[in-house]
């Protein structure tokens, strides 16, 4: 058998044999590198006549083409095999049932606050923000409830290292707004207040909604208006009745709660009252010229009432299957 016959076939036979394009590199070195079995037959024309040496060149020639071909088939089925073996590897199952994300939802005190912020808005007042860690000055003395004063007592205080507190009421924020804004001022201020209280209508944190307007001559009158007005849109009924008990807050003179009715018994919703002057001096603002009302409105009361939730407790466990009734 003619040596080149010889080297065709074990190449092919090497190339075949290569598993992947790594090995193949090394077989086909060994035929058609500087020192592979082709090679040298090239080498050898040179010691042939020219005759001789044309006829030869041609064979050998025919034998490089011949295990080039070969190596090129083989290249593309290697690579046809990688490609065949990463889509397989890939494969997406497109009758799959999808993992989904479950859909969240706002809170629904969040949601309540929201629209306790909306409908106060739409009727003038600017949205305020205070420090949940307070001091007493802001939390109490400012508010006409010096220390000793019996009103302290309650407010079941969170006191915190250092003399500061958890603030009981949102109404600090009234004494803060004051203390950086000059009148005309109407404002509300929602957000959290700490007290050391827990069954099912109380909870050790909670939220109100505090407001003030203070102007020349805000009356008792403006209050009435305002909360009836709130409360009537709050929950979409022109019927809701408000009434205004006598009551007492140190910071408010005089004081009154509030409570609404659907017409079937009395809930209360908020503490409120025209400011006591001594607030307003607190504050360096001078009460012969300016005068206002306040209140302290209870959101968590409104959103159970809204959606018919009987323990307060519920809105703060974070149970799916509560939660997911708000979506
Ligand atoms: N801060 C009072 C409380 O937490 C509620 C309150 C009553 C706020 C009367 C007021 C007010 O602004 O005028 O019990």
């Amino acid at each position: 058998m003619d040596p080149l016959e010889a080297i065709v076939d074990e190449a092919r036979r090497a190339f075949d044999a290569a598993a992947d394009a790594a090995a193949l590199e090394n077989a086909k070195a060994r035929f058609l590198g500087k020192a592979g079995a082709l090679t040298a037959q090239l080498k050898s024309l040179a010691a042939l006549a020219a005759d001789a040496r044309r006829e030869r060149g041609a064979a050998v020639n025919a034998a490089k083409a011949a295990i080039e071909s070969a190596l090129a088939a083989r290249r593309a089925a290697i690579d046809d095999a990688r490609l065949a073996r990463e889509l397989a590897a890939d494969a997406l199952d497109v009758t799959l049932p999808g993992r989904g994300a479950d859909r969240g939802g706002v809170h629904p005190l969040t949601r309540t606050l929201d629209r306790v912020e909306t409908l106060f808005r739409s009727m003038g007042f600017a949205v305020a923000q205070g420090p949940e860690i307070e001091d007493d000055f802001h939390n109490f003395t400012a508010l006409n409830t010096p220390a000793n004063h019996p009103a302290r007592s309650m407010h079941d205080t969170f006191y915190v290292e250092g003399g500061a507190l958890l603030r009981t009421h949102t109404s600090p924020v009234q004494v803060r707004y004051m203390e950086t804004h000059a009148p005309p001022i109407r404002i509300i201020a929602p957000g959290r207040v700490f007290r050391v209280d827990s069954d099912a209508t109380h909870s050790p944190m909670f939220h109100q909604v505090e407001g003030l307007w203070i102007d020349r001559d805000v009356t008792f009158a403006d209050l009435k208006g305002v909360i009836t007005e709130f409360l009537r849109r709050f929950f979409e009924r022109d019927d809701l009745a408000v009434r205004f008990r006598p009551s007492f807050f140190p910071f408010t003179e005089p004081s009154a709660e509030i409570d609404m009715s659907f017409g079937d018994g009395w809930l209360e919703i908020a503490g409120s009252g025209q400011v006591h002057p001594n607030v307003l001096r607190a504050v360096g603002i001078d009460p012969e010229a300016w005068q206002g009302f306040a209140f302290g409105m209870g959101p968590d009361r409104l959103a159970m009432l809204r959606y018919g939730i009987d323990d307060l407790r519920i809105f703060y466990e974070n149970d799916l299957r509560f939660l997911a009734q708000f979506r």
